[in-house]
């Protein structure tokens, strides 16, 4: 698969360097210094700006995401409206779900809809993992992002350098898209999602193996491999149990790291900088089944990521007690949400990456003294350290004022450590 964009055919080291080099963003992920906080937002495109309720009064959600020219305006229009170093491709976390065979819609008031639940090994088995190509509709839209923002922006003052707007790809994490499959929907407690991860009992039914090499200075390396599934390695540390769904959540694991990794491939080629993974519902798990169940998975798509020569941004929400657990997927950036101290999220982490985040998006609803006082909090906290990216703890909701997210990138931007 070829595209042709104007950032494409660049070695991974050759990636880093230049990109790394002209963006302030991308060089915060790597944690290089920069001339000052890069700043964009969760849902910067999205119902609280009119821009895109004007879209979306002639397109359905899934028309824009599957239309390149319409989801690159959308990307491009909220960019820069609110003046960020950062564009975030407009697409949602559940197209995969299509090529995989997995039918899904949006219903009004309700959010994404799985018509037919994925809870048995049958139905694991038989979901598509040979149809990633259907997706490039989201590349095409990428390529044309990255051709709009291909000129250096000026420097913003005397010490500011030339600045190149980082492009932000995503998809969710297997996890949070696992959920989705199996609850049919949002969920509270994740029962079904649960369940199945269970079946697969314990110890890990995860091939978790650290065969020579599989360790790198990246971090623990999982190598992904089950027993039953058509893999079955020699000496695979893997036991029989007797439900047959015990093989069901490797299996669905696997497959949406094998999809994943192959959407995420198109977006870098296509331009991408960063790819940001979402895992969004992680903080429903205790460390315990996190590390079990969830780990592994997501430190392959970690590692294939990035060896595509792009740093990776994980973000999960409610994840205080996670977040050493998080750092072990080898992740460049890692998100916080806002209950967390922007300070103690970060030493925990072991101050090892680069941090993004974390205002409460509901802050915006304040008056501008707290509002401000509340961005003013988070730069202090992060004390001038090379890799932080300000953001919110999540996303923007609808009915945020939009002046209110103008100002606070303003802020950031004027923002001096005394
Ligand atoms: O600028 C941007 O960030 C917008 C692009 C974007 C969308 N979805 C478009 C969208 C992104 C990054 C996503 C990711 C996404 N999708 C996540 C992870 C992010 C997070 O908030 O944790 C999740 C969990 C989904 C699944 C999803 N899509 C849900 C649960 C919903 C309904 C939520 C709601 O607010 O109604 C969506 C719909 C959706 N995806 C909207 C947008 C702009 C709003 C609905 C619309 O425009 O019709």
């Amino acid at each position: 698969m070829s595209y042709t964009s104007t950032r494409e055919n660049r070695t991974p080291a050759e990636r880093l360097g230049e990109i790394g080099g002209s963006s302030r963003f991308v060089r915060a992920c790597l944690r290089q210094p920069v001339d000052r906080t890069p700043v964009w937002f969760l849902r910067q495109a999205g119902r609280y700006m009119p821009e895109y309720m004007t879209v979306r009064q002639h397109h359905s959600l899934l028309d824009i995401c599957r239309t390149p020219d319409i989801a690159a305006e959308v990307t491009i229009t909220a960019a820069e409206r609110l003046d960020v170093d950062a564009a975030i491709i407009f697409a949602d976390l559940l197209l995969p779900f299509t090529p995989m065979g997995v039918d899904f819609e949006f219903l009004a008031g309700e959010g994404p809809v799985v018509h037919k639940p994925i809870r048995t090994l049958d139905q694991v088995v038989a979901l598509r993992t040979d149809r990633v190509d259907e997706l490039s509709y989201v590349a095409r839209a990428i390529e044309k992002v990255a051709v709009h923002f291909s000129s250096p922006r000026p420097p913003e003052g005397p010490n500011g350098n030339p600045d190149q707007l980082g492009i932000i790809g995503f998809c969710g994490a297997p996890f949070t898209l696992a959920s989705y499959m199996i609850e049919g929907g949002s969920s509270r407690n994740y029962i079904e999602t649960k369940r199945l991860m269970y079946a697969s009992g314990t110890p890990s039914r995860f091939g978790l193996t650290t065969e020579p090499g599989a360790l790198s200075s990246r971090g623990l390396i999982a190598k992904v491999e089950y027993k039953g599934c058509g893999i079955e390695p020699e000496g695979s540390t893997i036991s029989t149990t007797s439900s047959p769904d015990s093989k069901a959540w490797p299996l669905l694991m696997e497959k949406l790291v094998t999809v994943l990794t192959g959407y995420a491939q198109q977006q870098v080629e296509a331009g991408a900088d960063v790819i940001q993974i979402f895992d969004s519902w992680a903080g429903a798990l205790s460390v315990t089944d996190y590390t079990e169940f969830c780990l592994a998975p997501t430190t392959e798509l970690v590692r294939r990521i990035q060896a595509m020569g792009v740093p990776v941004i994980y973000f999960g929400v409610d994840t205080a007690s996670l977040l050493p657990t998080m750092r072990k997927t080898g992740a460049d950036v890692i998100g916080l949400d806002w209950r967390v101290p922007l300070d103690t999220g970060w030493r925990s982490l072991g101050c090892t990456c680069a941090v993004q985040g974390n205002l409460d998006p509901i802050t915006l609803f304040a008056p501008s003294e707290v509002l401000k006082s509340r961005v003013d909090e988070i730069l202090r906290s992060a004390a001038g350290r090379s890799g932080h990216i300000f953001n919110l703890g999540h996303g923007i909701v609808p009915g945020t004022p939009v002046e209110n997210v103008i100002d606070v990138v303003r802020w950031v931007k004027e923002f001096k450590l005394s």
